[in-house]
């Protein structure tokens, strides 16, 4: 219970409405409190970064939330110089924010790209622009982005704005990891696969079910799954990784689709 003690972390997207389930955010912010770090709870949705604050303190932990919008970058500035004047130091950023983009390339809506870009992947970089001199001060630092299955290999739906959003994750990681190194500050990058949360829950339950299929496990991912896994990497247990992305998916980008035949048939 004190993988994080003394650590200060912010998580974006942590807030998630009950209703709907645990998304990734939430599960990792409730997490990395109960193995002692201090949670700077980021959403643009006030109401849900409340509950998990308020889901914290019952637990006994320690949590402050902070309303933003994390593809603006006065927002990303601010929320952390909010951790730092709140707790002192910076040592963990979960990059978690995530929102959906559909179409093939033919039928792309370009204001919908640009949202999708600036909302999945540059929110990454600016606020990784604000953390890394603050994490540098620190003298070390862990910072976690979350992308996708869908960032590696073509997705189950046409996606190509999310698609490129989420690779384009994959080579921030492995490009900062390098420049960073020598600061003390790891990037690593966790890959969902296809998970149970509240982002999928207009999903039908034929849909649903494909997806518990196609990983090799054949089990249904949740938020904690990710959740566990940004434990891990933002702990010390994991201090020689960096500019890794680790697969939390039951194995789906180990197989190809005809390894799966027999299986998803079941
Ligand atoms: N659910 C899956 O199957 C799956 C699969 C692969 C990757 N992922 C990734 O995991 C991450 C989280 O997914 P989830 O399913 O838990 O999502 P979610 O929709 O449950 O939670 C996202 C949270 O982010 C907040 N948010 C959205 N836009 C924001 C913004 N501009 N500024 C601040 N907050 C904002 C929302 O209010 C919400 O609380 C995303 O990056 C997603 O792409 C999810």
């Amino acid at each position: 219970m004190n993988r994080l003690n003394g650590k200060v972390a912010i998580v974006t997207g942590a807030g998630t409405r009950p209703e709907d389930g645990v998304g990734t955010g939430r599960a990792s912010a409730l997490l990395f409190a109960r193995e002692g770090a201090k949670v700077l709870i980021v959403d643009r949705d006030v109401e849900s970064a409340e509950r998990t604050r308020a889901e914290i303190e019952t637990e006994a932990g320690e949590a402050t939330v902070f309303e933003a919008d994390v593809a603006i970058e006065s927002d990303c500035r601010s929320l952390v110089d909010a951790a730092v004047e709140r707790y002192g130091h910076l040592d963990v950023v979960m990059n978690n924010v995530g929102i959906g983009g559909g179409g093939k390339v033919t039928e792309i809506d370009f204001d919908e790209w640009d949202r999708v870009q600036d909302v999945d992947v540059k929110s990454m970089a600016m606020i990784s622009k604000y953390a890394v001199p603050a994490m540098e001060r620190s003298g070390s630092g862990s910072i976690i982005n979350v992308s996708s299955i869908d960032g590696v290999r073509a997705g189950a739906f046409h996606n190509i704005p999310y698609a490129v959003a989420k690779g384009g994750v994959l080579i921030l990681t492995r490009a900062m990891a390098v420049h960073h190194g020598r600061q003390g500050i790891r990037v690593n990058c966790i890959v969902p696969g296809h998970l149970d949360t509240p982002m999928v829950s207009a999903l039908p339950d034929e849909a649903r079910e494909l997806r518990r299929k196609a990983g090799p496990l054949g089990t249904v991912g949740t938020g904690w799954d990710i959740g566990w896994a940004a434990v891990f990497l933002a702990s010390d247990e994991s201090r020689w990784i960096t500019g890794v992305a680790l697969p939390v998916d039951a194995g789906t980008l180990a197989a190809t689709p005809l390894s799966m035949y027999d299986k998803i048939g079941e």
